[in-house]
């Protein structure tokens, strides 16, 4: 009868889009969800996916047979070339060990699974991720589930709202050696506030100094920016370094291959053998939990990835995605600061990068958004940028107005 079994809270990013679906507010507005839409509010199908499909469906030796239990090779080893480099040592040296996962949340539950088996945490420091405070909500039950504490680290200033820097690195300092760091590798979830080169190179200082393991979160590769290379600079200055790490990486938000969850793993071990023991336990845990990893997502990914042509479309299209963003950046903080002159600072707004603006709202006012003017957002004060469009960005400027003037 299950009576004993608590119930369970609704998730706090889906528990958005649902009501928002709901709600029949003419002007409704979502900006909950990190998912990218169109200037019509429209979820966007990028033309080199499109192109992508019809190369697919005119396949004539295309079936439906079980990809390998570590995924697609053509897929794993243009994805890892993809955020390590097609001229990385690592790569030519046979160090990387690549596994296709179920988008970028089967990496970081892959990548979680691996060191929680694996990992020698130390004694003094117990079993325990360090995340960024704030993180992606999910990272805490991701880890939760393999047994391994997530503890955070202080990354955002309110006073400020940009990084906490000097703390940052206090804590990588003072955390015990051999600490595992989870690491946004670009365009920070939820704060769109990273570290500058110079700090990145001062938190590898640390980091090897202390001998931490990095656990890299890239699931925005492309959205910082609007160049994939530049992205990934963070992860490519670590390996060059040689700090232990692994990197998860999605095609979810890059792609806008959301449902078809694709994503990797990718493990850079200090030798080749190493990187052949990795491979075996990754392909053994994989097989226990999902036997091989679905095809069409990876198909399609990997005919981008290999094809030149179809690659630059892709640069094109994020480019698109990126500078769209970047547009509704510089229209709100506009709207905000010249217009309506509501009160406080708002560069914080086009300062940000990525998907997200963490805006500084409380969770009060947050609520506010949500309850009086039908905008949907994360409690914490985030907002997804590419919900904002040319027809409800006045709306959302008046709104935000209203609810920090109270
Ligand atoms: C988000 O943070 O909104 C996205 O990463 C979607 C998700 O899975 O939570």
């Amino acid at each position: 009868s299950w009576n004993e079994v608590p119930l369970a809270p609704p998730d706090s990013i889906f528990k958005l889009t649902a009501a928002f679906k709901a709600d029949q507010f003419p002007q409704k507005v979502n900006l909950g969800v990190g998912a990218y839409r169109d200037n019509e509010d429209k979820p966007w199908v990028l033309p080199v996916v499109k192109k992508a499909t019809s190369v697919l469906l005119n396949d004539p030796n295309l079936d439906h047979e079980y990809l390998p239990i570590t995924g697609l090779p053509e897929f794993t080893s243009g994805a890892a070339k993809l955020i390590l480099g097609s001229d990385s040592p690592a790569i030519q040296e046979g160090r990387v060990t690549s596994v296709q996962t179920i988008s970028g949340t089967g990496a970081n539950h892959l990548g979680a699974l691996f060191l929680s088996r694996f990992y020698h945490f130390s004694p003094e420091g117990g079993r325990k991720v360090w995340l960024s405070d704030p993180t992606w909500v999910n990272h805490f039950a991701i880890f939760g589930n393999v047994q391994i504490e997530p503890v955070t680290y202080p990354y955002y200033d309110p006073q400020t709202i940009g990084l906490a820097f000097k703390p940052f690195l206090d804590t990588l300092r003072n955390a015990p050696s051999k600490s595992v760091f989870l690491l946004h590798a670009c365009a920070h979830n939820p704060t769109g506030v990273d570290p500058t080169r110079d700090q990145w190179k001062e938190i590898c200082d640390v980091i090897l100094e202390k001998g931490h393991y990095a656990f890299f979160d890239c699931a925005y590769q492309g959205f910082a920016s609007g160049d994939l290379d530049n992205d990934a600079w963070a992860v490519r200055y670590f390996v060059s370094r040689s700090v232990p790490l692994l990197v998860c990486q999605s095609f979810a938000k890059n792609a806008g291959l959301y449902g078809e969850r694709i994503g990797a793993l990718h493990v850079v071990a200090p030798t080749t053998e190493a990187a052949a023991r990795v491979k075996s336990q990754l392909s053994v845990l994989s097989r226990s939990e999902i036997s091989n990893p679905p095809a069409h997502g990876a198909r399609l990914v990997s005919l981008i990835l290999n094809n030149p042509e179809l690659f630059n479309d892709w640069k094109r299209d994020i480019e698109t995605m990126a500078n769209r963003i970047i547009e509704m950046r510089r229209e709100l903080h506009r709207s905000l600061t010249e217009e309506l002159k509501t009160p406080g600072n708002w560069d914080h707004i086009i300062n940000q990068i990525g998907m997200f603006s963490f805006t500084g709202l409380n969770a009060e006012q947050s609520k506010a958004m949500v309850e009086k003017a039908h905008i949907y957002m994360t409690g914490n004060g985030r907002i997804s940028m590419s919900g904002l469009n040319t027809h409800n960005i006045r709306y959302v400027a008046e709104s935000l107005d209203k609810v920090v003037r109270g």
